[in-house]
């Protein structure tokens, strides 16, 4: 997992929590970068699993709603450091669809080792809009919070479904309704 996620997942928690969080979950992970992370670089994704269940454990948050949160919490990073890819969008459905198509295309090729999710997007009509997501990272909560970020990024009104479409999270089907 890129270091982009964890240098921005350690500022959250400082940010809504505090320094001595990040000091907690970073002391009671075992984790072989020691806790260092240099946004270019790349680390095991079980760092991120053993923070964010630290983390759970320390403010006593639910997993899924912490993952949530942090994908709020990207959401205005990814926007100040690529604005290119939401200019180029007029429309929420039309930025949803270019993450697969577009956005993470461009990342795969800026860095070689990142992991990125599979997103297959359907226009059902006008106003509704299906996304799946598959990734064995099972991160669909923080696709959640990135999603949710997305839509009010485009003032769109909207209300969302979710459906596991296997049990372990690895595939997850977002159904998503313009009002
Ligand atoms: C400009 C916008 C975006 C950029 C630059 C970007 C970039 C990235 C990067 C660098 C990673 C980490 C890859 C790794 O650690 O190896 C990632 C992961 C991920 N991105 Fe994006 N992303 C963007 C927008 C979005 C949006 C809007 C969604 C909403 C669904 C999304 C969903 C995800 C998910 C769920 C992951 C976690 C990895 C996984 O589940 O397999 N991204 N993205």
């Amino acid at each position: 997992m890129k270091g982009i996620v964890f240098t921005e997942f350690l500022e959250m928690v400082e940010e809504k929590f505090s320094y001595e969080v990040v000091d907690y979950i970073i002391e009671s992970s075992e984790l072989k970068s020691k806790g260092i992370y240099t946004s270019v670089g790349t680390y095991e994704y079980d760092e991120m699993l053993q923070l964010v269940t630290n983390l759970s454990k320390k403010t006593n948050s639910e997993v899924p709603f912490l993952l949530k949160t942090f994908g709020k919490y990207i959401f205005s990073t990814f926007h100040k450091s690529y604005p290119a890819f939401f200019n180029r969008c007029g429309d929420a459905f039309t930025f949803l669809e270019s993450i697969d198509k577009h956005i993470h295309v461009e990342v795969k090729k800026l860095y070689d080792d990142a992991r990125l999710p599979v997103f297959q997007t359907t226009r059902i009509d006008d106003s509704n809009f299906e996304m799946i997501y598959t990734s064995e990272r099972k991160m669909s909560d923080f696709a959640e919070g990135l999603i949710e970020e997305s839509m009010s990024y485009y003032k769109t009104d909207f209300s969302m479904n979710k459906v596991m479409l296997k049990p372990d999270g690895s595939q997850v089907k977002f159904m998503i309704t313009q009002k």
